[in-house]
């Protein structure tokens, strides 16, 4: 059994009327794994689902998903989905809804009953599963679409913004129930715009603009490749605090910002202040937030969005000299 679940080479999509939603993907994806699909709004992520799931074609590329290559029909069996804006008739009961995706599946009745149960229950919908998904909120109707496309015990599972109208609790519940898919050793694929929820979730990230993946790969190497420490301080003088930004630290308020990526090599910053009798209050190590390291690779692709203005150190507002 490969490693990938899922080897892309060069895949592309052009639309109709000439949109290039995709210009060439090359994607691995390692089993048993949280996987990010994160992206601007246009940036092709539900083209690259929807490719994965033979509901459109590529237009080039080749690419192997579960074995068999992509397009591939009969793979669907082994793969659960959870479309953006899932609607399901609102006359079905939320148990129905489960049988009826179990029944597409071609799940045996006995079968269906325990399974729809069981998934109702993990989702925290026991009590409501015979009551109509009408009369459901949003958050309600995405536990409902969880518990669907989990229904045939699949491989991987695409979920496309399955926290959206979801409350904090049942966030955290969706979460939880991701790690334990993984631990099962399925692989989800995950899209979404909250980058607060997948940093904590995913082992890999592709973060895609314009058809292209910019940025790729587990995403603790990636959030670790900026890492910096940070010193709060008391009262200093002027002329500490221009020895210190003539090193390389810059101020944050009354933080010193220190530029190293080992904490080793920011003693010498640490020692310098202890000399002069500063009181460092805090010492710690920052890396850089998922949301930090998107908006770096695509913040200015994003639609609507106004060029960011070059980055500078800011500086603090000079202390009072204590002497
Ligand atoms: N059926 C279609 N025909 C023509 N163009 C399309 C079609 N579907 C999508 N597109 C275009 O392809 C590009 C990628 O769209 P896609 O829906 O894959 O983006 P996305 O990353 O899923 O965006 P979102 O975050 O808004 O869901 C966009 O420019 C979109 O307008
Ligand atoms: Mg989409």
């Amino acid at each position: 059994m490969s490693e990938w679940v899922l080897d892309l080479k060069g895949v592309r999509k052009t639309y109709r009327g000439g949109v290039e939603a995709l210009r060439g993907i090359d994607l691995q994806v390692p089993r048993g794994s949280v996987f990010g699909l994160l992206g601007p709004n246009g940036a092709g992520k539900s083209t690259l689902v929807k490719i994965l799931t033979t509901i459109i074609r590529p237009t080039a590329g080749e690419g192997q998903f579960l074995g068999e290559r992509v397009g591939h029909k009969p793979t669907l069996r082994k793969v659960g989905y959870l479309p953006e804006h899932a609607r399901f008739p609102e006359y079905l009961t939320a148990r129905e809804v489960v049988k009826m995706t179990a029944g597409l599946c071609g799940m045996k009745p006995a079968l269906t009953k325990i399974r729809s149960e069981e998934l109702l229950n993990r989702v925290g919908l026991a009590d409501w599963q015979h009551k109509k998904v009408g009369g459901f909120s949003k958050g309600m109707k995405q536990r409902v679409g969880l518990a669907q496309a989990l229904v045939n015990n699949p491989e991987v599972v695409f979920l496309d913004e399955p926290t959206d109208g979801v409350d904090p609790a049942g966030r955290r519940d969706i979460r939880l129930l991701l790690e334990e898919l993984r631990a099962e050793g399925k692989t989800v694929f995950v899209n979404s715009h909250l980058l607060g929820e997948l940093e904590m979730v995913c082992d890999r990230v592709a973060i895609l603009s314009k058809g292209e993946i910019k940025l790729e790969g587990p995403l603790t190497d990636l959030m670790g490749q900026k890492v910096e420490y940070r010193a709060s301080c008391g009262k200093l003088t002027s002329e500490l605090q221009s020895s210190l930004e003539k090193k390389g630290g810059r101020w944050e308020g009354s933080q010193l910002v220190i530029p190293v990526t080992k904490a080793e090599e920011a003693m010498p910053y640490l020692d310098q202040l202890r000399e002069a009798g500063v009181v460092v209050e805090s010492f710690t190590r920052n890396s850089m937030s998922l949301e930090e390291l998107f908006m770096e690779t695509v913040g200015t692709d994003t639609p609507g969005a106004s060029p960011r203005p070059p980055q500078t150190n800011r500086q603090a507002p000079p202390l009072p000299p204590t002497s």
